[in-house]
């Protein structure tokens, strides 16, 4: 086992386009999609936060600059809310950007996939472990608990060595994630020995897929450099914990929480609604509000009000 120290930098992949969310993403970051009143990224950051780490780094790409706006301070808004002494919401918008927290932003000047993402941040990064957190995939903790980054940073001041975070998912499902399989240490905690991008079913090792949250040691850097294309033509972050697997430790750890996938719309959905059920100041309304909609749930016959929105038409 490798010495460690504790971990201060984490890694935000953010250069991807977002297509799956057009036409709202054409001229914004997917990652500045709101859940409720807070953007993707801001979830994923706090949690971040929450693990007791300060520096944040975004690999960021043409079209981003809203987030590093999000993240920096809005001097002419926040002047108007302290004239027109609105305190409340000044506070919100301050509490953004923690004092302690630093931010750095590097291009991916080239669309080359996620371990090439990683790998642009390696300078930023240096000679330290790291967390990577795919924002698409919004992670909630247990009710009261440590948040899912936070339960990684945990095993990992235990074991030093990187970590995966996966849940189990339907057969059908493994050629949307990395899959891993190996030798179970504890419950749910798995020594990885293998790992798959994207696996068609038949040939899947298992049915453990890795959500958006990692815990690298640097030595991922060396398999990323001298890596080849894999699947989907994309240089892998998968295929370099692979390598990295060779040399090193990597284990895979079952969560406590829920994920919800925001790279999809109905995952986004579900955040939004879920989210919103339990959100301190709608949360009452929108319960009531959903109880109240005629969407023929409870086996009462039920309508639903027909909608038509507004679209263009000659
Ligand atoms: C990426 C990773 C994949 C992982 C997934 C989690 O895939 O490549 O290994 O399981 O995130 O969300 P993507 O969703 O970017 O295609």
């Amino acid at each position: 086992m490798q010495k460690h120290t504790q971990l201060k930098k984490a890694v935000f992949p953010v250069a991807g386009l977002g297509t799956r969310f057009l036409p709202a993403t054409k001229a914004q970051p997917k990652e500045m999609l709101p859940v409720v009143d807070k953007p993707l990224i801001q979830y994923a950051v706090e949690e971040a936060y929450s693990a007791g780490i300060r520096h944040m780094i975004f690999v960021t790409g043409r079209n981003k600059r809203a987030i590093e706006d999000h993240f920096d301070t809005a001097y002419e808004l926040e002047n108007e809310l302290e004239v027109a002494k609105k305190l409340k919401l000044l506070e919100v918008l301050r509490s953004v950007q923690p004092k302690d927290l630093h931010f750095s932003y590097v291009r991916q000047a080239r669309s080359l996939g996620l371990g090439h993402a990683v790998l642009c941040a390696e300078h930023l990064v240096g000679d330290e472990p790291f967390a990577v957190l795919l924002a698409d995939d919004l992670m909630v903790g247990p009710p009261g608990g440590l948040s899912v980054l936070g339960q990684m940073a945990e095993q990992f001041n235990v074991l030093g060595e990187s970590i995966l975070a996966v849940q189990e998912v339907p057969a059908e499902q493994t050629q949307r994630y990395g899959i891993v399989a190996g030798e179970t240490v504890r419950d749910g905690l798995i020594k990885v020995s293998a790992m798959v991008e994207k696996p068609a079913p038949e040939v899947a090792p298992s049915r453990m897929a890795v959500a958006g949250r990692y815990i690298l040691t640097p030595g991922v850097f060396d398999q990323l450099r001298h890596q080849n294309k894999g699947a989907g033509g994309e240089i892998q972050l998968t295929d370099g914990i692979a390598g990295l697997m060779q040399h090193q430790g990597v284990y895979a750890f079952q969560y406590q929480g829920k994920r919800y996938d925001c790279g999809s719309k109905e995952g986004f959905l579900e955040a939004t609604v879920e989210l919103a059920l339990n959100h301190h100041e709608v949360g009452g309304y929108f319960r009531n509000y959903l109880e109240n909609l005629q969407i023929g749930w409870s086996g009462k016959e039920r309508r639903v009000n027909k909608l038509t929105p507004v679209v263009y038409q000659d």
